[in-house]
């Protein structure tokens, strides 16, 4: 089995928000998971260089386009690792492998028949990098950016979208989890059904870009150029190999609603002229909304990931990513949440569990864990349910519910020790034997929780299973009740999210 999986490339008009690093937590913790299960996976980030956008930010700054994407990308490429994300390759689209696929993905399109010259003649919203129609506005103005679009009228390429209606929508009919979530893929069909306009896949005005090869004197329409970015890396990301049959009929695209159209319509009728098959699957999760507001620069209320990962740590923050909203839904978030959720779930209900348990194996039994499975018991039935259910979540991309499944776990084990009160078992000799089970199945529940938490929590699973000497692996197959290897090194861990004062300012 493979698995590769994509976030969009972000665009470098300026420095990575909450946002972006919401999309790629989400990826990592999908990419984790398959590689958890012995599947060969492939994660690919990068960032979209040519935009318009991107280009009038560098005149600002009174540098040429190249020398100002050089310097913003190593910010965007630093990303991935300060959140734990764990990528198979960053992508820059002016990456010399990037342009020239681009340029023959593009000549695969012309050769078809699919492009044709005419004149736009139009409004273009440099926010969206979008050709907008009078009906897409409300006054006057781009409902995302709040600002009025430009009028361009120059000679451009279209490609023939409007040639792919039928094709598209028998894909659709086929293919029912082709875009998920289902009201998601309502939307793209009742979209398509209603007729498809030829767009723009060139432009004349603007030097920054790569050049048409059968015309040298436009460049690629930012989206002809970076939704190609999903197939291009796969022929140079592994100097000397193509890694196309591998992984390409295996994508799964991730991203918001707000390029949904450009991945649902756009880029299937773009494989389909080029002659590739269409992704395996589009994943639409929704905005993270603070305050009830979209996060972003335009809007002045962009988050700096960065900060957060300072204060609360990575992990911390891809919890409260996968928790705070419902993956697949919009969803309001507060920032405070995260001190919220470091505190109460990450503290108490893990990290304490954690100091708690390996102190009283340290006292009770020496560092030795005691005792064996049991059969039969509640523990064993809600690790089963983990070790099957969240396999069918996160194959749905439910991130929020498998993590709701693996917390119920955590939460038993915090019953269980409140329940069997092992520090009143210890001070009677006679329930020796159940001290040493309630001693196990917390130590074994401990295992299972990391094992199965790796995925979300990647710099804390490695913790809990050393201060439980056990081996650092974590192979799906290891979620299994009963499956704790003998030690006798056991000591107090100390706590894994150490509280601190945050300050009300
Ligand atoms: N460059 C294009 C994508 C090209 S892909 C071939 C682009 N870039 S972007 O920088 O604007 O990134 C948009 C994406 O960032 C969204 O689709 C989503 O993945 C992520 N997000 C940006 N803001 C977000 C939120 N407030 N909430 C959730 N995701 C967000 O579009």
């Amino acid at each position: 089995m493979r698995f590769y999986v994509t976030t969009p490339i972000y665009y470098v008009n300026d420095k990575p928000h909450l946002g972006h690093a919401y999309t790629t937590i989400a990826a990592d913790i999908l990419a984790r998971h398959h590689r958890q299960r012995g599947e060969e996976t492939f994660f690919l980030t990068g960032v979209d260089e040519h935009a318009t956008k991107v280009w009038r930010v560098a005149e600002s700054q009174g540098l040429g386009a190249q020398e100002y994407v050089d310097q913003i990308s190593d910010a965007w490429r630093s990303l991935p690792p300060r959140l734990n994300a764990e990528t198979d390759f960053f992508i820059r689209t002016s990456d010399e492998g990037h342009k020239a696929f681009v340029r023959e993905f593009l000549q695969r399109i012309y050769d078809n028949g699919d492009v044709y010259e005419d004149v736009y003649a139009g409004l273009y919203c440099v926010g969206c990098e979008a050709f907008k129609t009078e009906d897409e506005l409300v006054d006057g103005k781009c409902p995302l950016h709040s600002t009025e679009p430009e009028w361009i009228e120059e000679k451009n390429y279209f490609f023939r979208l409007s040639a792919y209606q039928d094709k598209l929508l028998e894909l659709y009919a086929e293919r029912p989890d082709f875009v998920q979530p289902p009201f998601r893929f309502n939307e793209v069909k009742s979209f398509v059904s209603g007729g498809l306009r030829d767009f723009s896949i060139s432009r004349a005005g603007q030097p920054w870009g790569i050049p048409l090869p059968w015309d040298e004197g436009q460049v690629a329409y930012v989206w002809a150029d970076a939704l190609v970015n999903y197939l291009s890396a796969l022929t140079f990301a592994r100097p000397g190999e193509d890694l196309r049959e591998a992984f390409w009929p295996e994508v799964r695209h991730l991203m918001a609603q707000d390029i949904l159209r450009f991945h649902c319509i756009y880029w299937p009728a773009m494989l389909l002229s080029a002659g590739y098959s269409v992704p395996k699957q589009i994943f639409i999760h929704g905005y993270l909304l603070l305050d009830d507001l979209k996060i972003s620069k335009s809007l002045g209320n962009a988050v700096d990931p960065l900060e957060l990962i300072d204060t609360y740590g990575a992990d911390a923050l891809r919890f409260w990513c996968a928790r705070a909203v419902s993956f697949g839904q919009d969803g309001s978030a507060s920032v405070s949440g995260i001190a919220d959720r470091y505190e109460r779930e990450l503290g108490n209900d893990l990290g304490n569990l954690l100091s708690r348990t390996t102190a009283m194996i340290a006292r009770y039994r020496d560092g030795a864990i005691p005792g064996g499975p049991a059969a039969g018991s509640e523990l064993e039935g809600l690790i089963a349910d983990v070790h099957t259910n969240v396999l069918r979540d996160l194959d749905g991309f439910d991130i929020t519910g498998a993590v709701d499944r693996i917390w119920t776990l955590v939460r038993h084990l915090n019953r269980y020790v409140t329940e069997q009160a092992p520090w009143t078992l210890a001070k009677d000799e006679s329930k020796a034997a159940e001290l040493d089970q309630v001693l196990y199945d917390l130590a074994d529940g401990l295992r299972v929780s990391a094992i199965a938490l790796w995925a979300y929590l990647p710099e804390t699973a490695p913790k809990i299973l050393e201060a439980l000497g056990q081996p650092v692996a974590f192979d799906w197959e290891l979620v299994e009740y009963g499956r704790l290897e003998p030690t006798t090194s056991v000591a107090a861990a100390p706590p894994l999210f150490p509280r601190f004062e945050v300050s009300a300012a």
